[in-house]
C-alpha cells in the first residue's frame, strides 16, 4: 500500500507555545483515518498545515506523494475538504453552490451537469435544488458541503468535524454517505470529538492532545491497549465506595464527578463487593474507545 498522506515532525506554534508538537504519521489510500481529540488538542491546525491554509513551522509534509512546501496552498482536484464551519455561498442556492465551485475547479458545464443530479442525490437535496442556502437546515448545509467537495471527484476528502452539531438522523445520514465513499475507494481524513462515529467510521484513530500524539492504531487497538475489557460505573448517593476495597480487583479506577470507573477484566469480585453496599448504583457495560479518551486525555473539562 502507498501513503497518500506523510506528516514528519509536522510543528506550529502561536506566540511561541507548540499547538501541533513534531507529530508523525502516514495515511494509505483507500483507508479512513480519524483524529480524535479534546477542543484545543491542535486537530484543525493539523489539518490546515496539511492543505497549506495555515503554514508549518517546521517538519515535513507530502500529499499524493509530492512534497509539500510550507506555505504551499493546495488546490487540486484529487482533493475535497470540508471545513469545520459552513463556507457556502449564502445568497446562492443548493444548485449554483455546486456549479459554482465545480467551475472554480476548471470543469465544464456540461460535466458539472452530469454529476448534479448525482451529487443532489446523494446529498438528498433534490427538491431543495433551487432553494437559497440561507434557508437550509444545518444538517443539509453539511450535506451541501460534502456533496460540494465532491464535484471534482477527489481521491481524499479532508472533513473537520463533520457532523458536529447534527441531530442524530443527520448524523446517521452523513456517516452512510462517508461509507459509500469509502467502498468506492476514497481516502477520508476525519477529525470528531464523538467516540461513536471514530468507532464506526475510523479504520484507524490518532489520538492527540496539546499538540502530541498520545496513541495510533485501530479502534479496538487502542481499547485492548489503554483499558480492562469490562467498567463498572458506579455512583454512590452517600460516598463512593471506598477504592481500597476495589484496587485489588481492578486494573485501573478513575473518579469522574460523582461516578467512579472501574475497569476490570472479571466483574465477579467487584459486584460481590457492591452488591453489599446497598446505597450504591452501579452497571456494568464492555469498555468503549470513550474510556480510551477519557484516560489518554484526562477528565478535566476544556475550555
Ligand atoms: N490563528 C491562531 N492564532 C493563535 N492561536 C491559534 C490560532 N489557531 C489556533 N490557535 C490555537 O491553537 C490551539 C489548537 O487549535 P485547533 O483549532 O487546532 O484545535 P482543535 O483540536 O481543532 O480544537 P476544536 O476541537 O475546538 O476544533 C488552540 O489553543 C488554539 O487557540
Ligand atoms: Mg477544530
Amino acid at each position: 500500500m502507498s501513503s497518500i498522506v506523510t506528516a514528519e515532525g509536522l510543528y506550529k506554534q502561536y506566540d511561541g507555545v507548540p499547538v501541533v508538537d513534531h507529530i508523525s504519521f502516514a495515511i494509505e489510500a483507500g483507508e479512513c483515518f480519524g483524529i480524535l481529540g479534546p477542543n484545543g488538542a491542535g486537530k484543525t491546525t493539523t489539518l490546515r498545515m496539511l492543505i497549506g491554509l495555515t503554514p508549518a513551522d517546521g517538519g515535513r509534509l507530502e500529499l499524493f506523494g509530492q512534497p509539500m512546501h510550507p506555505d504551499q496552498r493546495l488546490v487540486s482536484r484529487r482533493l475535497g475538504v470540508v471545513a469545520q464551519e459552513d463556507n457556502l455561498d449564502d445568497d446562492l442556492t443548493v444548485e449554483e453552490n455546486l456549479l459554482v465551485y465545480g467551475r472554480y475547479f476548471g470543469l465544464r458545464s456540461g460535466v458539472i451537469r452530469a454529476r448534479l443530479e448525482e451529487l443532489l442525490t446523494f446529498a438528498r437535496l433534490t427538491d431543495r435544488r433551487r432553494q437559497q442556502v440561507r434557508t437550509l437546515s444545518g444538517g443539509m448545509k453539511r450535506r451541501l458541503v460534502l456533496a460540494r467537495c465532491l464535484v471534482a471527484e477527489p481521491e481524499l476528502v479532508i472533513l473537520d468535524e463533520p457532523t458536529t452539531g447534527l441531530d442524530p438522523q443527520a448524523r446517521h445520514l452523513i456517516w452512510q454517505r462517508l461509507r459509500t465513499l469509502k467502498e468506492r475507494g476514497v481516502t477520508l481524513l476525519l477529525t470528531t470529538h464523538y467516540m461513536e462515529e471514530a468507532a464506526r467510521l475510523c479504520d484507524r484513530l490518532l489520538v492527540m492532545n496539546h499538540g502530541r500524539i498520545l496513541d495510533l492504531g485501530t479502534p479496538r487497538d487502542l481499547i485492548t491497549r489503554h483499558v480492562e475489557p469490562q467498567v463498572v460505573e458506579i455512583r454512590g448517593r452517600l460516598a463512593p465506595p471506598d477504592p481500597a476495597l476495589l484496587r485489588d480487583h481492578a486494573g485501573s479506577l478513575e473518579l469522574v464527578g460523582d461516578t467512579l470507573y472501574c475497569y476490570v477484566r472479571d466483574t465477579q469480585a467487584v459486584l460481590a463487593i457492591l452488591h453489599a453496599q446497598p446505597t450504591l448504583t452501579f452497571q456494568t457495560r464492555p469498555a468503549s474507545l470513550e474510556d480510551v479518551f477519557l484516560k489518554l486525555t484526562g477528565h478535566d473539562l476544556r475550555e
